[in-house]
């Protein structure tokens, strides 16, 4: 299991420093969730707010693309220090031509589902994908209630990667806390986003401690 703290969690005013905890408490990726006030009701920041934190983290920058037509924008977050881009399947109509675009701009390609989305919309796509992303509450917030039909979409979307012979991994963000985030890696869930549920606890070397102790 790799956790990956979701930053719209953090304080906003000290980003180098949250980075630098997070390094020094262990963790190895951090989720960036980008906001446009279109494709969800929130505003977060952009490709400069994360070349900014680019220059001061090595940790591995996993960004959560929430808006509309992503494909224009695919270089700007791969220059920015993106190393993986995830959009989601209902911001464009030409999502494989999205994909092909962040991993010849050198990112991983990622593709969000919300949690009415089919897994239909990615079955195509696996071989090329980095990691399919099961949103378990609608995005646009933290602090949201983990929607349960989401358990069954990560059971469903792993028998699809192995019948297709892919390496995809799955990550779930919205809701995952330290009740929910054994049961989720039993279905089938690689990597966890936690916002509230980690921020809301430091020390975080100790949060990131009871994480993985619970998804052994
Ligand atoms: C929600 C974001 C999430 C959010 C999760 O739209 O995509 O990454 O930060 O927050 P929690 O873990 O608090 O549900
Ligand atoms: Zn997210």
């Amino acid at each position: 299991m790799i956790l990956s703290p979701s930053l719209l969690s953090a304080d906003f005013a000290r980003l180098a420093d949250e980075l630098a905890a997070l390094k020094a408490a262990g963790v190895k990726w951090a989720h960036l969730d980008v906001m446009d006030g279109s494709f969800v009701p929130n505003i977060t920041f952009g490709p400069p707010v994360i070349a900014a934190m680019r220059k001061t983290s090595d940790l591995f920058f996993d960004c959560h693309l929430m808006i509309d037509e992503p494909g224009r924008y695919i270089d700007e977050y791969a220059k920015a220090g993106a190393d993986l881009i995830c959009v989601h399947a209902e911001a464009t109509n030409h999502l494989e031509r999205t994909c092909q675009a962040i991993a010849q701009a050198g990112a991983k390609p990622a593709v969000a589902l919300n949690p009415a989305t089919s897994l239909e919309a990615v079955r195509y796509l696996l071989p090329q994908l980095s990691m399919v992303l099961i949103m378990s509450v609608n995005p646009g917030f933290g602090g949201q209630k983990f929607i349960p039909f989401c358990m069954d979409k990560v059971r469903e979307l792993k028998a699809m990667i192995r019948q297709a012979g892919a390496e995809t991994l799955i990550q779930v963000d919205g809701g995952v806390t330290l009740d929910n985030c054994a049961e989720l890696v039993q279905a089938g869930a690689d990597v966890l986003v936690s916002g509230s549920a980690f921020f809301g606890f430091p020390p975080y070397a100790e949060r990131l401690r009871q994480f993985e102790a619970r998804c052994l």
